[in-house]
């Protein structure tokens, strides 16, 4: 991984100096770290890194979810799992738990839960994408077909569901409930993201709350679920519920920037994608308002070709409009609204650090 930082200033040489990530970076005083793999000092107490969060979740995660029979449903939802994935949620949720007590049991079972159902929702996204490939493989549908797929999705987010219910009863109600609330967010999300499609005249609101129901509230519950079950009180709940959810739009921005200019090999899934499917992202959505009129036609008739012989030209359009300068002023945007809130958030500053470790590196990931 590399962050780069020693460029985001010298490339935004142009912008306000307080909206670069360096300059938040170094106000916050967050330390310098290529990964976030710190392990955090705190007295008696040693949080936890990103990396060490990863290991200590994968051991909980990577056994087997499912029965054998049918073969080809569990196969399916399998595949997936097995691609294995960045495990940003899990780790969220055990994150939030330990900045307010040593992780515990039921904080793993929520873990479980979420990146379960995280997977389920990527494998019917990928059907309503019509994506060929994610983490570097076959999608799923494209593997085993679309109506295995669509069980496999379903199946995972049951087996979710499972590991929730081993949650202690005193806290299961709230557990259930933003779990629940969440969930119904990302779907009506992934509707507005298929509307959008076919919707001409999408603002940057719309964008910026499709972006949010389907991608940052995940992110965010993630992180009030841990705290719920590390005891925190409301008004530190709702402060890391607003980090998560900022952060997150700005994960999604990212994502939207690396569909289009990442590398496929690292990012894992097709370059393009999101141009073949005529989605509303902000990379459209800027080089609209930027283009010309005839220029604009112009970007309108490359978009109503149905082949992949339209991914360059739109790219090329895309570059033209200086679309770099504008994901990083964007993603910084919410990188800093993100951090107010962590700021806000009334624990001493170290239990902070993995925090503002991981944020760094969503922002900055090319994975
Ligand atoms: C992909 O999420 C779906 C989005 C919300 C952008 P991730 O980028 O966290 O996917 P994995 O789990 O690491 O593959
Ligand atoms: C998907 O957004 C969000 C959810 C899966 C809920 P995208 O469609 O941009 O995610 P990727 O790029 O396919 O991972
Ligand atoms: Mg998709
Ligand atoms: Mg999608
Ligand atoms: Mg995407």
């Amino acid at each position: 991984m590399n962050l780069k930082f020693e460029n985001i200033k010298q490339n935004n040489a142009h912008m306000n100096q307080d909206n670069s990530v360096q300059e938040i970076y170094h106000k916050k005083n967050i330390g310098l770290n290529n990964s976030p793999s710190q392990v955090v000092e705190n007295g008696k107490n040693c949080l936890h890194s990103f990396r060490d969060l990863s290991r200590l979740f994968e051991k909980r995660f990577n056994v087997s979810h499912f029965p054998k029979e049918p073969e080809k449903l569990y196969d399916a939802a399998q595949h997936l799992l097995t691609a294995g994935g960045k495990r940003i949620r899990p780790v969220m949720c055990l994150m939030g738990n330990e900045m307010f007590e040593e992780i515990k049991e039921d904080a793993y079972y929520v873990a479980v839960a979420i990146e379960l159902f995280h997977n389920f929702t990527l494998i019917h996204d990928d059907i309503m994408d019509k994506a060929p490939l994610r983490r570097g493989m076959e999608t799923v549908h494209t593997k085993y077909g679309e109506s295995t797929a669509l069980l496999a999705g379903d199946v995972m987010l049951v087996t979710g569901y499972e590991s929730l219910q081993k949650v202690h009863i005193d806290y299961l109600p709230r557990i259930l409930s933003l779990f629940n609330k969440t969930a119904k967010e990302v779907c009506e999300g992934q509707q507005l993201d298929m509307d959008f499609e076919k919707t001409p005249d999408v603002s940057f609101d719309d964008y910026v709350k499709m972006i949010t129901l389907k991608t940052s509230v995940a992110l965010a519950a993630s992180l009030q679920l841990g705290a719920i079950l590390g005891g925190a009180g409301k008004g530190n709940q709702e402060h890391l519920y607003e980090f998560g959810k900022n952060l997150g739009i700005a994960f999604q921005v990212q994502d939207d920037y690396l569909d289009a200019f990442g590398d496929p090999e690292k990012f894992g899934k097709k370059q393009g994608g999101d141009i073949m499917a005529n989605k509303k992202t902000f990379l459209l959505l800027q080089a609209m308002k930027v283009l010309s009129a005839v220029q604009q036609k112009e970007l309108d008739r490359i978009l109503s070709i149905k082949d992949e012989s339209k991914i360059q030209p739109v790219l090329d359009i895309y570059k033209s409009c200086n679309i770099d300068q504008w994901a990083k002023e964007l993603k910084h945007k919410y990188f800093s609204i993100a951090m107010d809130h962590l700021e806000e958030t009334a624990v001493v500053s170290s239990r902070k650090k993995p925090l503002e470790e991981l944020a760094l590196f969503l922002i900055e990931r090319d994975m």
